[in-house]
């Protein structure tokens, strides 16, 4: 018994920012963000939230599987970026979406988020516990990020995904690897409040994210093709075998250096950062959601999906589309 993917859905901030837009804010040029990442142009909130963005993705995928809220049993929302500490993002996209019957939290893993929750829905579905799990992943980095910081703040975009996955006896998720190595967090990390209360106050740095860039970049080349291979193993797939690779968007040259250590075509790594940037735990969800809609994705293709990101958290899965 296994989970298979029956609807997806994905949802954008309104504003687009192009590179260019950029180059009146810090000291950059399209010409270097295109080189150095491929990415192109990211969506910005003006104003949509990451409940709103994360609702209406996973209301898309819903319609998208002719399924109703109300038979939701496990809501699982991925995010690094959430609106509230407490109560958490999955509660309130529950509320919003009205899937009074789901049990709803949040799970974060950085990039790696979504990947993540679709392997726990897995491990709930597989053990018998619920039937179904709506399966998000969704951020509203802007906010987080520092705009005065040309390392980063070109990178990132806001957006959600999501995909409602059921139980199934043959195909769909064939296997999953994850892992994390915390002892290298601080290459890539934003904080939260500092501790203060009436018996201590401490100092933070600024809450917004801060990048190694070149540290990331080694990790991601380095180890997601070891994470790939790892499950393409356990499942006794060959990399020839895989139709797509749905990678987590971070850098065109990081997706280009996965598929060269792999041995494997660039043609079947689909890309769609040049236009929404790293939209961490969003990114599978909505590339698979715009594969989807686009008919690119067939009946008994094998398709690898990994993220990679903060933490250092990083996974991939193979699975059998339905
Ligand atoms: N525009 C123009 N110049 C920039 C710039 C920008 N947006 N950002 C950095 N630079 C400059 C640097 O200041 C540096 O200048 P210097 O040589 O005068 O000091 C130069 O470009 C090279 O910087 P470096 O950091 O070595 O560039 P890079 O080739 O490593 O590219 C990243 C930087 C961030 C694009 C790259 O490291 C990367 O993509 N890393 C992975 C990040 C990532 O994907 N994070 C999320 C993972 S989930």
């Amino acid at each position: 018994m296994a989970i298979r993917i029956i609807g997806t859905g994905s949802a954008l901030p309104k504003k687009q920012v192009t590179n260019k837009e950029l180059e009146s804010r810090v000291d950059t040029s399209d010409e270097w963000i295109r080189e150095r990442t491929g990415i192109g142009s990211r969506h910005i909130s003006t104003g949509e939230t990451l409940v709103s963005l994360t609702a209406q993705a996973c209301g898309r995928a819903l319609e998208n599987a002719g399924r109703q809220a109300s038979e939701v049993e496990l809501l699982l929302v991925a995010t690094c970026s959430p609106e509230r500490g407490i109560p958490c993002a999955a509660c309130q996209v529950q509320s919003a979406l009205g899937a009074d019957r789901a049990v709803a939290f949040d799970l974060n893993a950085a990039c790696a988020g979504f990947l993540f929750a679709l392997n726990t829905a897995c491990a709930y579905v597989e053990a018998g516990i619920y039937r179904n799990a709506l399966v998000a992943g969704g951020e509203v980095l802007s906010k987080i990020v520092d705009w005065t910081d040309r390392g980063t703040c070109i990178l990132f975009g806001d957006g959600a995904g999501a995909c409602l996955v059921e139980k199934c006896d043959r195909g769909g998720l064939l296997g999953f690897v994850q892992h994390s190595d915390g002892s290298r967090g601080d290459v890539l990390k934003c904080d939260s409040r500092p501790l203060k209360n009436p018996f201590v106050s401490l100092e933070m740095e600024a809450p917004y994210v801060q990048m190694d860039g070149r540290e990331v970049f080694a990790f991601a080349v380095r180890q997601v093709p070891e994470s790939i291979t790892e499950v393409l193993h356990k499942t006794g797939i060959a990399v020839e075998e895989v139709d797509l690779f749905v990678l987590h968007q971070a850098n065109r040259r990081i997706i280009e250096g996965i598929a060269k250590r792999l041995g494997a075509d660039i043609s079947r790594f689909p890309v769609n950062l040049d236009r929404v940037g790293n939209m961490s735990s969003a990114a599978i969800p909505v590339l698979l959601d715009e594969l989807n809609r686009q008919g690119k994705l067939q009946a008994g293709m094998k398709l690898v999906l990994s993220g990679f990101g903060a933490g250092l958290t990083y996974g991939s899965c193979v699975m059998e589309w339905q």
